[in-house]
C-alpha cells in the first residue's frame, strides 16, 4: 500500500487500530438485536469507543493539532491551521441493524483545505485513501472515476432525507426527477463516505445528497478530486456548523446532474 506520506501513515494506523474494536462490536450486534433492550446503547458506546481510539492515536502523533469529530466535537480549537475531521462510524443505522455497510472516515485539513483522506470499510477490508497531488487508491490499486458520458446510462447514488428534514418535499422531487432521467434505479446505501468512495472508484457515476455534515464528506472530498472526479456544493459552501448539500460525479456528467436537480427547484420557486 502506498501510504508513504507521514499524515496518511498516522491516519492508517489510527484507522486500523479502531477498526479491530469496531469489527468486534459489529459481531455483538446480532446477539443484541434479539435481546429486548436492542442494540441502541451499545452502538452509541461503540461509536465513542472507536472515536476515542482514533483521537488518542492522532493526538499521540500530533498533540496540538485541532480535531473536529462527530461525537466529541472540537479539540485544540486554537489550532486553525492543522485539523483532523473524523466520523468514527459513518453508516450508524446500518451498523445498528447488522448491515455491513459502514466506514471510518478521517480527513486531514490544512489551511482550510482537505489534504488527505482515508475511508475504511472494515467489513470488505477496503481502504480508500488519497493525498493532494498523489492520486487516489483503493488498497494497492490506483482508482479513477468512471468514464460514463451521459446521465441516462449512469448509476447515481443518494441519501436522506432525515426524518425531521424541512426539505423533504424538495428532496423527493429531486429524486423523482433524477429517477426519470436515469435507466438504472438510484442507489441508497446509507453511508455517505462510502457513497463518495464509490464515485471515486467508478462504481457510482454520481452522487448527490442534501443535509450532510462536514465529517461525512471531508475525506471523500480529496479522494474524489484525486480520482479525477468533481465535488461541489449545491447552494454554495455553507459554514461547517451547518448542513451541506453536495453533488459529486465523474466530472463528465456533473452539469447534467446539477442542472436536473436545480431545474426542479427553480420550477418550484
Ligand atoms: C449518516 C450517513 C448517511 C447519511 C446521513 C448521515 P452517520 O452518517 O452518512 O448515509 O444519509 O445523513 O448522517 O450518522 O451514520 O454517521
Ligand atoms: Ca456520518
Ligand atoms: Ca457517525
Amino acid at each position: 500500500m502506498r501510504l508513504n506520506s507521514p499524515k496518511l501513515n498516522i491516519m492508517y494506523k489510527a484507522c486500523m487500530k479502531a477498526s479491530k474494536s469496531l469489527i468486534r462490536d459489529f459481531g455483538e450486534i446480532e446477539n443484541l438485536q434479539i435481546s429486548s433492550k436492542g442494540p441502541g446503547d451499545f452502538v452509541s458506546s461503540a461509536d465513542k469507543r472507536t472515536e476515542k481510539i482514533i483521537i488518542d492515536e492522532l493526538l499521540k502523533a500530533y498533540p496540538d493539532y485541532g480535531i473536529l469529530s462527530e461525537e466529541m466535537g472540537k479539540i485544540n480549537e486554537k489550532n486553525k491551521t492543522n485539523r483532523w475531521i473524523i466520523d468514527p462510524i459513518d453508516g450508524t443505522s446500518n451498523f445498528l441493524n447488522g448491515i455491513p455497510q459502514f466506514a471510518i472516515s478521517i480527513g486531514y485539513e490544512e489551511e482550510n483545505e482537505i489534504k488527505n483522506g482515508i475511508i475504511y470499510d472494515p467489513i470488505k477490508n477496503e481502504l480508500f485513501f488519497a493525498e493532494v497531488g498523489g492520486g487516489a487508491f483503493l488498497n494497492n490499486s490506483r482508482i479513477r472515476v468512471s468514464k460514463k458520458k451521459n446521465l441516462k446510462n449512469s448509476l447515481i447514488g443518494t441519501g436522506g432525507p432525515r426524518s425531521n428534514s424541512k426539505l423533504k418535499d424538495q428532496i423527493f422531487k429531486e429524486f423523482f426527477e433524477v429517477s426519470y432521467n436515469t435507466e438504472t434505479p438510484i442507489r441508497r446505501f446509507g453511508s455517505a463516505s462510502l457513497d463518495l468512495a464509490n464515485v471515486a472508484c467508478g462504481r457510482f457515476d454520481g452522487f448527490w445528497q442534501r443535509e450532510l455534515s462536514y465529517w461525512d464528506i471531508a475525506a471523500g472530498i480529496v479522494i474524489i478530486k484525486e480520482a479525477g472526479g468533481f465535488i461541489d456544493f449545491l447552494d454554495g459552501k455553507t459554514d461547517e456548523s451547518k448542513k451541506m448539500n453536495i453533488v459529486a460525479s465523474n466530472s463528465i456528467i456533473h452539469n447534467e446532474l446539477v442542472d436536473l436537480i436545480k431545474k426542479k427547484n427553480i420550477e418550484n420557486n
